[in-house]
C-alpha cells in the first residue's frame, strides 16, 4: 500500500505541475478524488490489507494532501488570471520608449474629448472655465457657507488676493446658471486642485467633468438613464451602476454613484479592493438655494448634477495604475495612448 500511495503522489506532484487551466485541474480532481478516482481505488484495496488502520490513515493523509494542493493550484490560477486581465492586452507600460517623433495626446484629453462626443449628442453644450476662482464661487454659491464642515475635505490653495485654486469644477454651476438660465443642459471639464498628499490614487492637480441639466420635471431616473449611456458608451459595454446616499451641501438628495468595476466585471479584484464596486461619480438633484443663487426659479424647475472624476475615468479606461503617472509629464510612456484622434 505505501509503495503504491508513493507511485500515486509522484504522479500526482507531475501531472498538477502540467496542469495549468481550470479544466485540466479538474480533469485531476476527478482523476484523483472522483467517485472512480485513485483514492477511491486505494480504498477498495483496503480490503486486502492486513493492517487497515495504518493504511487508511496513510490514505487519509494522502487524499488530503491532493485537496489542499489542487485548491491552491486553484486560487493561485484565479489570481493570475485576474493579474493577466488588470495589466490587459494592451495596457500601459511606463517604460515603454516612444516610437514617435511627433508629440501626442494625453490620456486625460482623450477621455474628455470622448466623454463630451457623447454629451453633445445628447444635446449638451461643453463650457469652459476658470481655474481662479473667489470664495464665493467655489463655496459660499453652492450652499457651503464660510465655517461648514463640508470645507474641511476640499482644502487648497489661496492667493493673497483672496482668490483659490478651484477645488471643484462645480465652482462654475452658479456662472452657468446665471450665463444660461433655465432649461439648461451643460457640461464643463476642468483641472481642479486640493490641498493632498500623494499617493498612488490621490494628486493635489486632477481633472473632473461637471454636468448639468435643468428642466422642469428632471428626476433622479433622469440622471440615471444619462450615467448610464455615457458609461456604457466609453466602456463601450452595458455598465451597471448603483447609487448610494452620499452628502454634498449643493444636491439634495445626493449620491456616490458607482459602476461595477471594469476590470473584473464584479467579480472582485485588487483594482476596487475586492468590492466588484467603483466609486465614480458623485451626483445628485440641485439644492434648491443653489438654482435661486443661480436666478432659477426651484418651483419651476429641478436638476440634477454631477462630478465625474475624469481623472479616475481615464486610469480605469487605460489602466493605469499610479495617477502620478498622469502628471509626471513622462512623453515617452503617455504617447501609448494617442489612437490618432
Ligand atoms: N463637486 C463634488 C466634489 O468634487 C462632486 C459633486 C458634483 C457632487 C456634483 C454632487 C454633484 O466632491
Amino acid at each position: 500500500m505505501k509503495e503504491k500511495i508513493e507511485g500515486l503522489r509522484v504522479r500526482f506532484a507531475s501531472e498538477l505541475g502540467e496542469a495549468v487551466s481550470q479544466e485540466s485541474l479538474e480533469a485531476l480532481r476527478v482523476g484523483f478524488l472522483g467517485k472512480k478516482g485513485e483514492i477511491a481505488e486505494l480504498m477498495k484495496g483496503l480490503r486486502d490489507v492486513a493492517d487497515k488502520k495504518t493504511a487508511g490513515q496513510l490514505i487519509n493523509s494522502f487524499k488530503n494532501e491532493v485537496e489542499s494542493a489542487i485548491a491552491d493550484a486553484e486560487e493561485s490560477l484565479r489570481k493570475a488570471a485576474i493579474d493577466a486581465q488588470v495589466r490587459g492586452a494592451k495596457k500601459y507600460n511606463p517604460t515603454l520608449a516612444s516610437p514617435r517623433e511627433l508629440g501626442s495626446y494625453h490620456p486625460i484629453t482623450l477621455a474628455t474629448r470622448e466623454v463630451e462626443e457623447i454629451f453633445i449628442s445628447m444635446g449638451f453644450t461643453i463650457e469652459n472655465y476658470d481655474e481662479i476662482v473667489d470664495d464665493y464661487r467655489c463655496f459660499e454659491a453652492l450652499n457651503i457657507p464660510k465655517h461648514h464642515p463640508a470645507r474641511d475635505m476640499q482644502d487648497t490653495y489661496y492667493l493673497d488676493n483672496g482668490q483659490l485654486l478651484k477645488t471643484h469644477t462645480s465652482a462654475a454651476q452658479n456662472a452657468i446658471m446665471k450665463k444660461y438660465g433655465a432649461p439648461l443642459r451643460a457640461i464643463f471639464p476642468g483641472r481642479c486642485f486640493r490641498n493632498e498628499s500623494t499617493d498612488a490614487c490621490h494628486e493635489n492637480t486632477f481633472f473632473q467633468m461637471e454636468g448639468m441639466m435643468i428642466d422642469e420635471n428632471i428626476s433622479i431616473s433622469n440622471l440615471i438613464y444619462f450615467m448610464k449611456t455615457m458609461l456604457s458608451e466609453v466602456f463601450k459595454r452595458d455598465v451597471k451602476v448603483r447609487l448610494r446616499p452620499g452628502f454634498f451641501p449643493f444636491v439634495e438628495p445626493g449620491f456616490e454613484l458607482d459602476i461595477n468595476c471594469a476590470i473584473c466585471g464584479g467579480e472582485g479584484c485588487p483594482s476596487c479592493k475586492n468590492s466588484g464596486w467603483l466609486e465614480l461619480c458623485p451626483c445628485g438633484m440641485i439644492h434648491p438655494n443653489v438654482l435661486s443663487e443661480g436666478g432659477i426659479n426651484p418651483d419651476e424647475y429641478t436638476g440634477f448634477a454631477f462630478g465625474l472624476g475624469l481623472t479616475r475615468l481615464a486610469m480605469m479606461k487605460y489602466g493605469v495604475k499610479d495617477i502620478r503617472d498622469l502628471n509626471g509629464a513622462n512623453l515617452n510612456s503617455l504617447d501609448q495612448f494617442t489612437e490618432d484622434k
